[in-house]
C-alpha cells in the first residue's frame, strides 16, 4: 500500500492543479489574471476584453473583442420557458438558488457534445458568461411581480445588466463602477467555487452542470455574501467620529468577534481590489453624493490599521464592494449573484483549462470509522 499523505484539513496549501489563470502573491497583495496585474485590467479594459482573457489566454484584438462582445449580445436572451421555470419558484427563496435551479435547467435546452467539440465549448462559455446576468434580473424582477426586461443590444455587459434590474440605462460613471467591480470579481484562483467547478468539470459533464454546481458553492456564507454583512454592520454605526468607530471595534476585538470585511485568508496586506473598489466608491460617492456610511467605511478602516494592522488583517474586496452595489442601486441579496456574474467567466476559463488535460478528481481519505464489523439481523438488534 503506498504510504499516506498526511490529511490537510480543508486541503490547506495543497495543490489541486496546474494552473496558468490567476496567480496570487498574498505577501505583497498581487493579483493577476494570465499574468496581467489587476491594476492595469481594471484601469484599461472592460469586462468583456477580461472574460476574453480569462477564456482564450490572451487579450483580444479590436476584430477578436467586437466579434465575441457580438457574440456575448446575442447571447443574452433567455428562452421563455427557462422565464417560466423562474416563475414558478416562490418569490421568497434566495437569489442564489434561483440562479442555481435555472442554469442547471439550461443543460436541458441546449444538449450537445459541449466536452469534445471545442466549438461547441467555445460557445457554451459564451453563452454562460452572456445569460448568468440576465436569468439574476429576470428573477429579481419575476419575485416583485413584474415582467423581466428584455436585455438591451446596444449597452455593454455590466450597463446591461444595471439596464435590466430596472429599465434605466445607466450613466458613464455607474457603468464604469460597476464594469470594474466585475473585472475585479471575475476570478480568484483556487477558492471553494472554482474547485467544485474543475471538480464538477472533471467527470465530463456539461458546462451548465459545472456553473451551477459552482454557483452553489459559491452561496454557502464562507464563500460569497461576506458584503452583506459589511453593509449591516457599517450601517449600525451611526456616529462616524474616531473615538466612537474606535471605542466599537476596540469592544468588538476585545470580545474576539470579527469585523466583516477585513481579514483574508491569502491577504497578509490590503486585498488589491479593496484598493482599487475604494478609488470607484470615492468616484461614485463625489457624482451621486455621500452617505453616512461610507464616511464609517472610511473612519472604521483608519482604527482597524491602527489596531490589528500588524497581524496582517487589512479590508477585503467585500469591505467595499456592498458599499458601492448599494449606491448602484442593487438589491442587498443580488450581492452574492453579481459576484457569480462576474465570476463565471474565471469558472469557465478553469473548466475549459481542467478539460485540456483532465483526469477525473479522485481524492483518498483517512479512514476513522469502525471495519469488519459483525452483522446483526434486524430481528435481534436491541
Ligand atoms: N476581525 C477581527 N479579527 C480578525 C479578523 C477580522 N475580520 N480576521 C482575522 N482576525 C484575527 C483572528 O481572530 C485571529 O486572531 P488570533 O490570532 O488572536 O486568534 C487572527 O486574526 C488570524 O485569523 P484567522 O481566522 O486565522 O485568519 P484567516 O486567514 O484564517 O481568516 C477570514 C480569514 C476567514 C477571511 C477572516 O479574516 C474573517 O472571518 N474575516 C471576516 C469575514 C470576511 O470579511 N470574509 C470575506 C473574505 S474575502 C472573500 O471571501 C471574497
Amino acid at each position: 500500500m503506498a504510504e499516506a499523505l498526511p490529511y490537510v484539513p480543508g486541503l490547506a496549501g495543497v495543490p489541486a492543479a496546474r494552473t496558468s489563470v490567476c496567480l496570487i502573491d498574498g505577501e505583497v497583495g498581487k493579483l493577476e489574471y494570465r499574468g496581467y496585474p489587476i491594476e492595469v485590467l481594471a484601469e484599461h479594459c472592460t469586462y468583456e476584453e477580461v472574460a476574453y482573457l480569462l477564456i482564450f489566454g490572451a487579450l483580444p484584438t479590436k476584430t477578436q473583442l467586437d466579434a465575441f462582445s457580438a457574440e456575448l449580445v446575442a447571447e443574452r436572451g433567455l428562452k421563455f420557458r427557462i422565464v417560466d421555470v423562474l416563475k414558478t419558484l416562490p418569490e421568497s427563496g434566495h437569489p442564489m438558488d434561483a440562479l442555481t435551479a435555472a442554469v442547471a435547467t439550461m443543460g436541458m435546452f441546449y444538449p450537445g457534445d459541449h466536452v469534445a467539440d471545442p466549438d461547441f465549448r467555445r460557445l457554451s462559455a459564451i453563452r454562460l458568461i452572456a445569460k448568468v446576468p440576465t436569468i439574476v434580473a429576470a428573477w429579481d424582477r419575476i419575485r416583485r411581480g413584474d415582467d423581466p426586461i428584455k436585455p438591451s443590444t446596444e449597452l455593454g455587459h455590466a450597463a446591461n445588466f444595471l439596464y435590466m434590474l430596472d429599465g434605466n440605462e445607466p450613466g458613464p460613471v455607474a457603468s464604469r463602477v460597476f464594469d470594474v467591480a466585475l473585472t475585479l470579481h471575475a476570478e480568484h484562483s483556487m477558492n471553494a467555487s472554482t474547485f467544485t467547478a474543475r471538480v464538477v468539470g472533471s467527470t465530463l459533464t456539461d458546462p451548465y452542470a459545472v456553473v451551477a454546481s459552482a454557483v452553489g458553492a459559491l452561496s454557502g456564507p464562507l464563500h460569497g455574501g461576506a458584503n452583506e454583512r459589511v453593509l449591516e454592520m457599517l450601517s449600525k454605526l451611526d456616529d462616524p467620529s474616531a473615538a466612537s468607530v474606535r471605542r466599537w471595534a476596540e469592544d468588538r476585538l476585545a470580545r474576539k468577534e470579527k469585523i466583516m470585511g477585513f481579514g483574508h485568508r491569502v491577504y497578509r496586506v490590503k486585498d488589491p481590489r479593496a484598493t482599487i473598489l475604494q478609488g470607484l466608491a470615492q468616484e461614485l460617492f463625489d457624482q451621486k453624493g455621500s452617505t453616512p456610511i461610507y464616511a464609517v467605511a472610511g473612519e472604521l478602516e483608519r482604527q482597524m490599521s491602527e489596531l490589528v494592522g500588524d497581524k496582517g488583517i487589512y479590508p477585503n474586496v467585500d469591505y467595499y464592494s456592498g458599499i458601492v452595489y448599494q449606491k448602484l442601486g442593487i438589491p442587498t441579496d443580488l450581492f452574492t449573484p453579481v459576484f457569480a456574474i462576474a465570476r463565471v467567466a474565471g469558472w469557465l476559463a478553469h473548466l475549459l483549462e481542467q478539460l485540456e488535460d483532465n483526469r477525473i478528481y479522485r481524492p483518498s481519505q483517512v479512514w476513522v470509522g469502525e471495519a469488519d464489523r459483525a452483522f446483526v439481523p434486524l430481528s435481534d438488534r436491541g
